[in-house]
């Protein structure tokens, strides 16, 4: 299968711990766009983990590591020592993973004492020996890769590291463009994604603040990558995927016009409800449905102008709760959603 080509586009879904889960890609990839996702990150310490956990991380792997749709799923590892690193992945591969990512970006302070995550980006010999232990306990065919940030705090230190990931033997490099002091704060440094692309000879994907259309164009026109990744942007507006997929070609164009407001109610509704049968299919409770509804549209509401209709959700208790308030709200429209909808 593949995964990454040199000569055609490709647009993938990040790993995003806690929040893109099996569900949410399920439902993220069935609306369309994505070539593939990357499951959230596994720890690996002194263990050597056996297939169920990886099937309970990654319940894709059961059904030959894809969505229902058919979209492929990437299993991450996150660790700083190569052996265990090596010896996961050969489990994983043996529980169904067929390709491999290595984080080496995650800013946990958790995480980062523990020896894992973006703390790696200080040592570019251990990203090399990591990257290069898990390329050769895997066979061939099965690609591995690393997902960088630019740096721990010097953004000239993706140059290093990135080499010394191709060094190891990555198939591809992901690069999330900014440094692990940077956080998550805006701008993302586009173009020493460009600059490592130029003097790299692997694909390379570029990631960071991709919420709109525009900003995909840019982050386009600035690193000249042909491969993408969104995490936040695909969950502030769920058709954000199919757009760029169709701006670079992954789907044909629409003739027609299809104007959505995003900020609607009446937009997220069937939206969500797919999202509570998905997860009531896979025997998720109703309090994990509300969580991650809730979660959710908070993160959708830093991009659009939610606020009117999510502050009446806030206070639902149940996803029954939650699905009559939106009713409401949606029946009522906008003047109406400071009202209490709860009962
Ligand atoms: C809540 C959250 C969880 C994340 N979890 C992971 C993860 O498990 N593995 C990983 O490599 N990156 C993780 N990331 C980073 C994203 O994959 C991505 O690099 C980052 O959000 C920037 O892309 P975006 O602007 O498109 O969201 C996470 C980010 C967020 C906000």
């Amino acid at each position: 299968m593949p995964w990454i080509c040199s000569d055609s586009p490709a647009l993938v879904l990040a790993p995003m711990e806690g929040v893109i889960d099996a569900p949410m890609r399920t439902l993220l990839t069935e609306r369309g766009g994505f070539s593939f996702c990357v499951s959230e990150f596994l720890r690996v310490h002194h263990q050597i983990y056996p297939r169920r956990v990886f099937e309970a991380h990654v319940p894709e792997l059961k059904q030959e590591g894809k969505t229902p749709s058919g979209v492929p799923v990437q299993v991450q590892l996150l660790g700083g020592n190569e052996e265990q690193m090596a010896l996961n992945a050969f489990k994983a591969y043996e529980a169904g993973a067929r390709a491999i990512d290595l984080n080496f970006g995650c800013p946990s302070p958790v995480v980062n004492r523990h020896d894992g995550g973006a703390c790696l980006l200080k040592y570019p010999n251990r990203i090399q020996a990591i990257v290069s232990a898990v390329r050769k306990a895997v066979p061939h065919p099965i690609p591995v890769s690393a997902k960088l940030r630019l740096g721990w705090e010097c953004m000239d230190d993706i140059f290093m590291n990135a080499e010394r990931a191709m060094q190891g033997g990555a198939s591809w490099i992901t690069i999330h463009a900014r440094t692990k002091a940077q956080g998550y704060t805006p701008p993302a440094h586009w173009e020493y994604i460009g600059q490592v692309r130029k003097n790299l000879g692997i694909p390379i994907i570029a990631n960071g603040e991709i919420w709109t259309l525009d900003d995909f164009k840019r982050c386009q026109e600035i690193t000249q990558c042909q491969h993408f990744m969104v995490g936040r942007g695909a969950l502030a507006n769920p058709d954000l995927a199919q757009q760029i997929a169709m701006e670079i070609g992954i789907l044909p164009q629409k003739t027609e016009k299809c104007f959505t407001l995003i900020h609607s109610p009446e937009y997220w509704e069937p939206i969500l409800h797919r999202f509570a049968q998905i997860t009531e299919k896979s025997s998720f409770s109703s309090d994990y449905t509300t969580c991650r509804i809730k979660q959710w549209l908070k993160l959708a509401k830093l991009k659009n102008p939610l606020d009117y209709w999510f502050n009446a959700l806030k206070l639902c208790k149940n996803s029954k709760e939650l699905f009559l308030a939106l009713r409401k709200i949606s029946e009522n429209g906008s003047k109406s959603a400071f009202l209490d909808f709860r009962s």
